[in-house]
C-alpha cells in the first residue's frame, strides 16, 4: 500500500520567523506562503531532494492545529504523509482493519491538489498520518 514518503509537516506558532530560519539558517527553497481556509492553515513548502517539509501555520478561528500548538507551543511534528497509488482502496483496507479514518471518511482536495485522507494517530503508535494519492 506505503510508497514514498511524500512530505513531514511541522506546525509552527510563526510561519515568517520559522521560514526565516529555514532559508537563511539552512539554506532552504521555502515557496511563498498559501493560505488553505478549508483546511485552517497557512503553509510553505521546502523542497528537498528526496522529499518535502511543510511548515503549517493556524489560520483563522478553528483551526484543526490550534489545540496542537497550545500542547506544543514552540511547534513540533504535526503529521507525515505517505503516497498511496489508490486512496479509496487504501481507505476500505484499513478502516476494514479497524484504522479510524478522520472526517467523513472522504478524501479531500490537499494543498498538492491531490487527494488525501488522515488516519487517527491513537491507531498509528501516536502519529498523525495523511495518505495522498498521486
Ligand atoms: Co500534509
Amino acid at each position: 500500500m506505503l510508497d514514498r514518503l511524500n512530505h513531514v509537516a511541522i506546525a509552527v506558532p510563526d510561519l515568517q520567523s520559522a521560514s526565516h530560519q529555514y532559508k537563511t539558517t539552512l539554506g532552504a527553497t521555502i515557496s511563498e506562503p498559501m493560505e488553505i481556509p478549508e483546511q485552517g492553515v497557512t503553509v510553505v513548502f521546502i523542497e528537498l531532494p528526496n522529499t518535502k517539509i511543510e511548515l503549517l501555520e493556524p489560520l483563522g478561528e478553528k483551526s484543526p492545529i490550534a489545540g496542537f500548538l497550545e500542547k506544543n507551543p514552540s511547534g513540533g511534528i504535526h503529521h507525515i504523509c505517505y503516497e498511496v497509488d489508490n486512496i479509496l482502496q487504501a481507505r476500505d483496507k484499513l478502516q476494514a482493519d479497524g484504522v479510524r479514518v478522520l472526517g467523513d471518511g472522504e478524501p479531500k482536495i490537499g494543498a498538492h491538489g491531490k487527494p488525501v485522507l488522515f488516519l487517527h494517530p491513537k491507531d498509528f503508535q501516536g502519529t498523525l498520518i495523511e495518505l495522498e494519492e498521486v
